[in-house]
């Protein structure tokens, strides 16, 4: 399991080597969101339209190592674009994947860009 965790790393725009095209805007659900596959990473990716933002992280939720991330509710903490995990609802920072609730879970987040109504989300690898 901790193989699978592994293969997640926050990407920063700098970082990029691949902006990686996962469709169009209205293949995306607005303010909640969806799943996508790059290689071997399953990612959620939110059209957070109530903050004119989108936002990517890793599907895997990592307390008990669940792909539903996708599904969690999106929300603002304080100013802070935030997902809470449907499971048992521990809150991540969408901006820099910290946990919110304090314990040192974190999670991988990616920057997304839309260009022409196209979608991509920026990997390293
Ligand atoms: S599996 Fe996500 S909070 Fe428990």
């Amino acid at each position: 399991m901790q193989d699978i965790l592994e293969q997640y790393n926050s990407v920063s725009e700098n970082q990029v080597s691949t902006w990686f095209n996962v469709g169009v805007v209205s293949d995306f659900p607005e303010n909640s969101g969806a799943c996508i596959k790059y290689k071997t990473k399953q990612i959620a990716v939110y059209n957070f339209v109530r903050k004119g933002k989108w936002y990517a992280c890793q599907n895997l939720c990592p307390h008990k190592m669940e792909m539903v991330l996708s599904l969690g509710m999106i929300g603002d903490k304080e100013g802070i674009a935030k997902v809470a995990c449907p499971m048992h609802k521990k809150n991540f920072s969408l901006e820099d994947g910290s946990n919110l609730g304090g314990d040192d879970l974190k999670i991988a987040v990616y920057p997304v860009k839309v260009e022409d109504e196209n979608v991509y989300i920026g990997f390293s690898d």
